[in-house]
């Protein structure tokens, strides 16, 4: 299997991107619940006949849709490895623990974040989004919301960010039982960031209409585009405010390891919690994300439970003893796979400079992309290329914006199901645009070549039967 994987791997370049699934293939799943097992060799024959040549194609040179990362076999292997232990990281004193703090303490440090503040890693960055509003809802109430519930709520809790945040930050607002009413959305100013005066004075409005604001979610490294919010503006609206700063980082934060950029992406540091992914820009593979809390004691205080069956204390010795802290006092899962040591392996191997240099190519090419197609006479850059995500789209004189939009929508498919490249779509200022976002170490520049190539080849076909 390990062999074959490494071949699949080396071979990427030859296959699609992506491909359509045969419906025989999906017929095959309709195979029922096997009730007397068989040899693993024809087991493994079934995947890689039916599962391994349709693949989502995030570990191909020409995938740059949505925000996903290609993965190393570094971190495949580490997997493997770390399946193979099976070790529970809810807690005990056992060496995956100390694996997972190792990890957590580097995040810390490399995020301005003190020693004294407590991390957890979790599937990804919407569960560290979750967990850190959930930490700045029980902080920011004024009772004990752990045992009364929102039942003792006086008056509706707000949380703000801008128009441009992830739907993740909904997710967590709609979970959390606040209602996605609550969450109050603040346009941004032409650099696609919150702003700030709107922010401010909405706060103040809110207060008098008798609301409860308790959290300013910032992004660092926007969905859409890759934006900065001013998270210094933003840490000092929430400290006169009093309110919780949650920055959602999820890919942005790594920017700053790219030395030229680190100047700019300042203000990590302030926030009460910090949630980030290392399946995105750390190329790691599914599923690592990773959420920083400042006050250890509030992170604590809203996840620790001891029951009778799981009471552990320093001075016990054995599994149970030891002076490491419990996971699963710090999040919602008890039981915790080791997704540390792909972490661990990769930061060891890779070190922060190359992680720095992988970044800053991505961001190169990036630009690369946007100046090809400021150079095409049928495309437009639809946004400043912040970071790695580039907007655009393929236009022509004379076609209605309505079918502009069309026409984009058609290439995205066109080129997916043509298994050229995947690239996303979505929404700026009311327009259809193609999206571009560059996680991808394996993307050369001959693949944005090739790309821009197809897509005016492909706009022209389809623009033409929109022009006769
Ligand atoms: C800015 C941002 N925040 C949060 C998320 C959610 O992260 P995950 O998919 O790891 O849950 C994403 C995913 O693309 C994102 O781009």
């Amino acid at each position: 299997m390990i062999d074959d994987m490494l071949d699949y791997l080396r071979d990427i370049r030859s296959r699609p991107v992506w491909q359509n699934i045969p419906t025989q293939i999906q017929r095959y799943f309709d195979s029922p619940l096997p009730i007397k097992g068989k040899s693993l060799n024809e087991v493994y024959s079934e995947f890689f006949d039916n599962v391994l040549p349709y693949p989502m194609g995030n570990i191909h040179p020409r995938f740059w849709g949505w925000a996903l990362g290609p993965g190393t076999v570094t971190g495949a292997l580490a997997d493997f490895l770390g399946s193979s232990m099976n070790s529970n990281l809810g807690g005990g004193y056992h060496g995956a623990v100390l694996v997972e703090h190792q990890v957590i303490n580097w995040i810390k440090e490399l995020m301005g974040f003190q020693k004294s503040a407590s991390g957890l890693l979790t599937s990804g960055c919407s569960a560290a989004n979750l967990i850190g509003l959930i930490v700045a809802r029980n902080v920011k109430t004024h009772f004990d919301i752990r045992k009364n519930g929102l039942q003792k709520i006086s008056a509706p809790l707000v949380v703000y960010a801008s128009q441009e945040i992830h739907s993740s930050i909904k997710k967590a607002v709609e979970i959390l039982g606040l209602g996605s009413n609550q969450l109050h959305l603040i346009p941004v100013n032409n650099r696609f960031q919150v702003d700030i005066d709107i922010l401010q004075n909405r706060i103040i409005k809110d207060r008098k209409d008798g609301y409860e604001p308790f959290c300013v979610v910032g992004g660092a490294g926007t969905i859409n585009t890759g934006s900065f919010d001013d998270l210094d503006a933003l840490n000092k609206v929430c400290k006169k405010e009093n309110l919780w700063f949650h920055i959602d980082g999820a890919f942005g934060v790594w920017a700053s390891l790219v030395p030229s950029l680190k100047k700019n992406i300042f203000g990590l540091d302030k926030a009460d919690s910090l949630a980030l992914d290392l399946h995105k820009w750390m190329y790691m593979p599914y599923e690592i994300g990773c959420v920083l809390i400042r006050n250890k004691e509030s992170h604590l205080q809203t996840f620790s439970m001891m029951p009778d069956y799981l009471s552990h204390s320093k001075k016990d010795g054995g599994l149970i003893g030891g002076n490491l802290e419990w996971f699963s006092d710090f999040g919602f899962q008890l039981s915790r796979g080791f997704r540390a040591l792909k972490a661990w392996m990769s930061i060891k191997e890779i070190g922060m400079e190359r992680y720095g240099r992988l970044i800053q190519q991505n961001i190169n090419q990036a630009k690369y992309l946007a100046a090809l197609i400021v150079d095409s006479s049928n495309l437009e850059l639809m946004t400043p290329v912040f970071l790695n995500i580039v907007c655009f789209r393929y236009f022509r004189l004379g076609i209605s914006p309505i079918n502009l939009d069309e026409i984009n929508k058609k290439i995205v498919v066109a080129l997916q199901e043509k298994g050229i490249a995947v690239l996303s779509w979505t929404i700026i200022e009311g327009k259809y645009v193609m999206r571009a976002a560059n996680f991808n170490y394996r993307s050369k520049k001959q693949d944005f070549n090739l790309l821009i190539k197809k897509i005016v080849q492909i706009g022209d076909v389809i623009a033409s039967k929109f022009t006769s």
